[in-house]
């Protein structure tokens, strides 16, 4: 008998998710945008007058569903929005899973997937990546879930899926196909304008990463309008408040910020990984705003050695086929070189 006995037995196992001790260290674990929060966004928070704060939101956002829209081409009613696409993965597994039921999700790969699937009762069938972190179609369609779960570019690893392998998977897999876009913005790419076409796709995006507002928490899906009704009838009502709406709204008005950090990531990210080398990591392709690599030293002496210099990036060392493997946020150049000198230090300390 343990404690724990109480809880419900799918989440017994579940331990607290990273909450590292920030202070004022340089934040390169979490894959956000290093040029501070969107501007346009930033603006429209200056003045909230218009705001009547004494009521609730708009139920389903609409605001920000009718701009969406109007950015993808689509309609307002095929939009769900989310407090941060964390509530659109739990929105989709509600939905969409009965108890027991299995989602298929792709290994190695983000970890609050398994969260949200057990949370609502699910099982996770964890299929391998092939040798270049790239989808094992047949091994996927195979595997026969209710739901399927994928981020495209992957995290940690990086790569972005072929989009014909996503296709075919659409065609032969008998259940919902989720494509997580969080890093979309990065490839030029997204499967948001094809939802129409497919009776099982899910798009879901971020506005955490290239838009710059993880503080806000607004994501998204995009499916077609029967898919997309039914999510809406399972979220919680009124979920993303009054001023992240008005803020995310803002910035997706304003492209040129987003243009910016594109084109920041693709200049600096070269450096970063020739640097990286020359130092004896193993990098990883990326088509993200983040590295994964292979450290020259212990994954726990580099993690904890740049954290006491005021450094954070992520330790997925631990985990298997990301054995003594980093990820580490693609900054500007003073930031990068701030985290290379801080990493140089911490390597030739421990030699
Ligand atoms: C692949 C992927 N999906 C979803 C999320 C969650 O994004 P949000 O901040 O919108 O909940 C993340 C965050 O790191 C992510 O990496």
């Amino acid at each position: 008998m343990s404690d724990r006995d109480i809880m419900r037995s799918s989440v017994r196992h579940f331990q607290r998710y990273y909450s590292p001790d920030i202070g004022d260290a340089l934040r390169m674990d979490t894959s956000t945008n290093v040029l501070g929060p969107h501007p346009a966004a930033l603006a429209a928070l200056s003045d909230l007058s218009d705001l009547n704060l004494n009521q609730y939101p708009s139920t389903y956002s609409d605001g920000l569903r009718q701009t969406l829209a109007e950015k993808y081409g689509l309609r307002p009613d095929n939009f769900v929005v989310g407090a941060g696409s964390d509530e659109n993965i739990d929105i989709i597994c509600k939905c969409f899973m009965e108890w027991q039921d299995s989602a298929v999700v792709p290994y190695p790969s983000y970890s609050l997937y398994d969260f949200f699937i057990n949370m609502n009762g699910g099982r996770v069938i964890a299929v391998e990546l092939d040798d270049e972190f790239q989808l094992d179609v047949d091994s996927m369609v195979k595997a026969k879930g209710k739901v399927m779960i994928m981020p495209s570019p992957n995290n940690p690893t990086g790569a972005a899926f072929r989009e014909k392998d996503i296709v075919e998977i659409l065609d032969r897999f008998p259940g919902i196909v989720v494509v997580d876009e969080a890093y979309g913005e990065f490839t030029g790419r997204s499967m948001i304008p094809r939802v129409d076409e497919f009776d099982n796709l899910i798009v879901i995006k971020t506005m955490s990463k290239a838009y710059a507002l993880a503080g806000l928490r607004v994501g998204f899906s995009a499916s077609n309008l029967k898919l997309a009704d039914m999510m809406s009838c399972v979220k919680i009502p009124y979920s993303l408040n009054t001023l992240s709406e008005k803020a995310a709204i803002a910035a997706l008005l304003d492209d040129e910020f987003i243009h910016r950090t594109v084109r920041m990531v693709r200049e600096n990210k070269p450096l970063l990984e020739k640097e990286l080398q020359e130092m004896g990591f193993q990098t990883y392709p990326t088509d993200g705003n983040f590295l994964l690599a292979c450290s020259p030293i212990p994954h726990r002496t580099l993690v904890e050695g740049l954290k006491a210099k005021g450094v954070l990036i992520r330790d997925f060392g631990s985990k298997r086929r990301l054995e003594n493997c980093v990820r580490m946020t693609i900054g500007t150049k003073e930031l990068n070189d701030i985290m290379l000198e801080k990493m140089r230090e911490v390597i030739s300390e421990c030699r």
